[in-house]
């Protein structure tokens, strides 16, 4: 299909796409969104023009370490791969982020509930949820240097070939050492294995246990709890956030791809029949809730799995892929999964439940002791409800946030300056309190004063570490959105000045009436950016 050809409407929500066929997946995108935030342009010199972004991961790499977002894990013994410590404002990003949507998804909505389950759950879960046998990645060796690969992430370029018979063909080459001597793909399983009780063999089947690999399975097997002390009734949903663990053969790209996540899911439990326009409607509203907190809406993009990249469990999926390799010359590349929206259909809550039969009318799950159906009074069926899933990573949706608000400026003296234009929502502090003069102990007293009276209704910073256009931009570079400076005029008037972190413009403001001044404009800084 043409790039941009409009398609025919594809929910009941009647909203107009145009799709365009990307590498067996499809590429959609949303008219009503390009509207309200337009669709700029494609090449990258005019993208960036209207919005700079980070050019690279590396570069937030580099801002993460040297500002206190994120640090090397167990750097002092020589790190560990792919594992990674929040510092004081990377804690504070990823508790926003999750503040954020834990307030979206569960406090402004009727039809919310919470729930924090266990990270390591009975095994029988995970065999009836399907991830003993299926959560798997397709691994290849190659015999030359050793390097682990995906079998399904390879380059070859075959319009026929499966990745199997490519690599049998010698036609796929390994990306470190080029060599085409790989060996066949076989299944590794993603789930990491631990055992319990202290007198436990590492190998005893009976002690085995597994961290989770995704939070969702949690949910599913507390829907009946939940249900019936909440007494609600369909539709509704179940929202948690909480670490999952992967043993992922190829993880990379700093905190994209790690063994250790941290999930944002949740899980929607709707009648079937009402599935699909319902699958529409999380796709739709999460987008929106990516944009809302500032995300390019040309960094965004929807991505319709292709039948054979389906999870066991879903009838459809819907990623929300980000930009993150602007750097790559092939658009299709720039791109990967930010969240997925899957409508996982009726599949877990039937494979938990001990009622369903097989053809030869034996139980499907032997272990089960309860049936997770539900019974529904006004029509008086019984059916097992269908599940819509929006699924984000915390650490992913942290590194977007970074890469679309960072910005370079020029000052006047030709020196570059980094702007972390991060939405005020998210900004590790809202508010820093700057003395012009640390020598004049009258000052100090009253920024620290200011600093403390701010405090308990946002959060607040002193720094009296180097000269004020210093502070300034150490403020700019990690998003702090407002700077207060005491100066020598502030002890006669009792007023201090403001600066804005996106504008660099100040004004005067009593101290009195600060603390609401600040209030009400963070709050319409949140308006005006998700406008
Ligand atoms: N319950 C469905 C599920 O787990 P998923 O697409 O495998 O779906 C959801 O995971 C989200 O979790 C992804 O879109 C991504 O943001 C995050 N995620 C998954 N694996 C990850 C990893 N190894 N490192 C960081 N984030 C990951």
């Amino acid at each position: 299909m043409k790039k941009g050809a409009p398609v025919a409407l594809l929910s009941s929500f009647q909203i107009p796409y145009v799709a365009d066929n990307i590498a067996g997946g499809l590429v959609i995108d949303h008219h009503e969104q390009t509207l309200k935030f337009p669709l700029t342009l494609s090449t990258p010199s005019e993208r960036f023009a209207d919005h700079v972004t980070a050019p690279n991961i590396e570069t937030i790499v580099s801002l993460a370490k040297r500002r206190g977002f994120v640090f090397h894990s167990s750097e002092i013994y020589g790190g560990l791969g792919s594992a990674w410590d929040y510092g004081p404002l990377g804690v504070e990003l990823c508790n926003n982020v999750k503040r954020a949507w834990w307030r979206w998804m569960v406090y402004e909505r009727d039809d919310m509930e919470g729930l924090d389950s266990s990270i390591i759950l009975n095994r029988l879960v995970w065999k009836y949820s399907g991830h003993e046998e299926t959560f798997s990645d397709p691994l290849v060796d190659c015999r030359e240097c050793q390097t682990r690969l995906r079998a399904d992430k390879l380059d070859y370029k075959s319009e026929t070939a499966t990745v199997e018979e490519a690599i049998r063909a010698r036609q796929v080459k390994c990306p470190n050492c080029g060599s085409t001597d790989l060996t066949e793909p076989r299944p590794f399983n993603l789930m990491f294995r631990t055992t319990l009780g202290a007198a436990s063999a590492d190998d005893d089947p009976v002690a085995l246990a597994y961290l989770r690999p995704e939070t969702a399975q949690g949910i599913f097997i507390n829907y009946l709890n939940v249900q019936t002390t909440m007494r609600r009734k369909l539709p509704f949903g179940v929202a948690q956030i909480g670490k999952s663990f992967r043993n992922e053969v190829t993880p990379g790209n700093f905190i994209f791809r790690t063994r250790e996540f941290e999930q944002m899911e949740m899980e929607y439990f709707v009648r079937p029949g009402e599935d699909e326009e319902t699958h529409q409607y999380w796709i739709d509203n999460c987008l929106d809730w990516y944009l809302g907190l500032g995300l390019a809406r040309d960094n965004l993009r929807l991505y319709e799995q292709p039948k054979e990249e389906l999870a066991h469990y879903a009838k459809r999926t819907v990623d929300i892929h980000y930009r993150f390799f602007p750097e790559r010359e092939e658009d299709e590349r720039q791109w990967d999964e930010l969240m997925g929206i899957a409508n996982r259909t009726d599949f877990d809550l039937k494979a938990h439940s001990k009622k369903p039969e097989d053809t030869e009318g034996k139980r499907v799950n032997p272990d089960s002791t309860d049936d997770l159906s539900y019974f529904d009074e006004a029509t008086k069926e019984r059916f097992y409800p269908y599940v819509i899933e929006p699924a984000a990573g915390v650490n992913r949706s942290v590194l977007a946030f970074l890469m679309d608000a960072y910005t370079e400026k020029t000052t006047d003296k030709g020196e570059t300056r980094v702007i972390l234009k991060l939405h005020p929502e998210l900004a590790p502090i809202k508010v820093a309190v700057l003395p012009l003069a640390k020598n004049k102990p009258e000052i100090v007293e009253m920024a620290r004063g200011i600093k403390r009276q701010l405090q308990p209704s946002m959060r607040a910073v002193y720094d009296d570490t180097g000269g004020i256009g210093k502070l300034y931009a150490r403020q700019d570079e990690i998003g702090t959105p407002f700077c207060v400076t005491v100066d020598h005029q502030s002890l006669e008037d009792e007023a201090v000045t403001v600066r804005d972190r996106n504008t660099w413009e100040q004004e005067r403001v009593k101290v009195a009436d600060l603390q609401e001044h600040l209030q009400r404009s963070l709050e319409s800084k949140v308006v005006s950016q998700s406008a």
